[in-house]
């Protein structure tokens, strides 16, 4: 039988691999392992919890304040030896972490074919984001099998000249697993959660390039708006990563309307944002998930690969400049007709159907 490897190591590269995971575990004929390089750990151990995943292989590779040299050199070792021990017919990897660059060479060196969960998103800059524009390309340009969640994704790898016939327009699997998590009258366990009143803002922020005074400056402006709004709490799971954690407590710590928790699973966190009334957040999966949500996004960052997002009036940028997230988000926040705008714009990113038509073209390459 045909054997796929499934390769992840973060937090947002298991959520959105979790659909895949699924549906080809439920398609006939297809042998499905699951590896994590553990570049995450507690932050990947919670996405684990709630979609039922035990990988096969974990290479437990995360340590305190890692390096990239550290992830990609500890990733491609571990898969050198599982990948010499075990035949694999096809890689699949997803989206532009260091784990999906050290799998992809991994699986090159070992003349696998690589398949590209989330292919094609761009900023043509590689300092933003940092270093995740470089690994998309590489990755794009050795892999086989391209899975576009979007008809702007799909055109960039026709324009980069990648053969059209390996290249699938699939929409994003963060849609499919947003709705499995999503409940209409949902009890959050924690009191710190359940006992939210009036309005929420939600921040998240973990960006490398962001590290020092641009993420200072937002949390400066984060501490403006919620002064300006007597009813307004912030709440804000603050990424592990001691680069965010450190200036999030000596910035925001202390305030009685900021809520500074832990991570939050990724159940807890949807229904957040369902809850919540605006993001601020320069994250990835989120650009995409709130519009689902119909929740304004105001992301802190001067580029995105998701444009889609400001096409769609899903999403703004405001960068990491003090004056102008402040100014964007009190005019959202004062002002329904601007904000019924951003809220009610439609999602672009998909309708949660990606997961299986994945499974089905993973299927057909495998099979025929
Ligand atoms: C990584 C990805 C980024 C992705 C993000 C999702 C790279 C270069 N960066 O960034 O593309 O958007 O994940 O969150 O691949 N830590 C823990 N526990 C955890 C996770 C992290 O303690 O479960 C701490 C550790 O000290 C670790 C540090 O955070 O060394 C940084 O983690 P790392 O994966 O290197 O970077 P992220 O900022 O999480
Ligand atoms: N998320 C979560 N708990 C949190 C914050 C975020 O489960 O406390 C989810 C979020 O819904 C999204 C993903 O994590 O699906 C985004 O991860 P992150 O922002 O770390 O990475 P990015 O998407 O920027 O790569």
């Amino acid at each position: 039988m045909p054997k796929v490897a499934l390769i992840f190591g973060t937090r947002p590269e298991c959520i959105k691999m979790a659909p895949v995971i699924k549906a080809l575990e439920e398609t006939d004929g297809i042998d499905v392992a699951t590896i994590s390089s553990g570049q995450h750990k507690e932050m990947l151990e919670q996405v684990y919890r709630w979609f039922h995943l035990a990988p096969h292989e974990d290479l437990s590779i995360m340590r305190a304040d890692q390096t990239l040299f550290d992830i990609t050199t500890s990733t491609l070792s571990g898969l050198q030896r599982i990948f010499a021990g075990e035949k694999f017919d096809l890689a699949l990897v997803h989206g532009d972490t260091t784990t999906t660059l050290a799998a992809t060479l991994a699986a090159f060196y070992s003349g696998i074919p690589v398949g590209h969960v989330e292919a094609g998103l761009r900023t043509y800059t590689y300092q933003a984001p940092w270093p995740e524009e470089m690994n998309r390309h590489v990755v794009d340009h050795v892999a086989a099998l391209h899975f576009a969640p979007t008809e702007l994704a799909r055109q960039h790898l026709v324009q980069e000249h990648i053969p059209e016939e390996g290249i699938f327009l699939t929409g994003n699997t963060v849609i499919d697993a947003l709705l499995t998590v999503v409940e209409p009258e949902y009890r959050f366990p924690d009191p710190r959660l359940a006992s939210l009143d009036g309005r929420v803002l939600l921040i998240t922020a973990h960006r490398r390039e962001s590290f020092g005074a641009p993420l200072e400056a937002a949390f400066h402006a984060i501490l403006d708006i919620v002064e300006a709004e007597p009813d307004l709490t912030a709440v804000y799971p603050v990424h592990r990563n001691p680069h965010v954690l450190e200036p999030a407590h000596r910035i925001l710590g202390g305030h009685p309307r900021i809520r500074l928790i832990e991570p939050l699973d990724y159940k807890d966190f949807s229904n957040l944002m369902a809850r919540c009334t605006l993001i601020l957040s320069d994250s990835g999966g989120v650009q995409e998930e709130a519009p689902t949500l119909g929740k304004p996004v105001l992301v802190l960052r001067e580029v995105t690969e998701r444009p889609e997002a400001l096409d769609a009036g899903t999403a703004r940028l405001v960068g990491c400049d003090r004056e102008r997230i402040v100014a964007t988000a009190l005019t959202l926040l004062r002002d329904s007709c601007e904000y019924d705008k951003m809220a009610k714009a439609a999602n672009p990113f998909g309708d949660g159907t990606a997961g299986k038509k994945i499974a089905q073209i993973v299927k057909q390459f495998l099979c025929s």
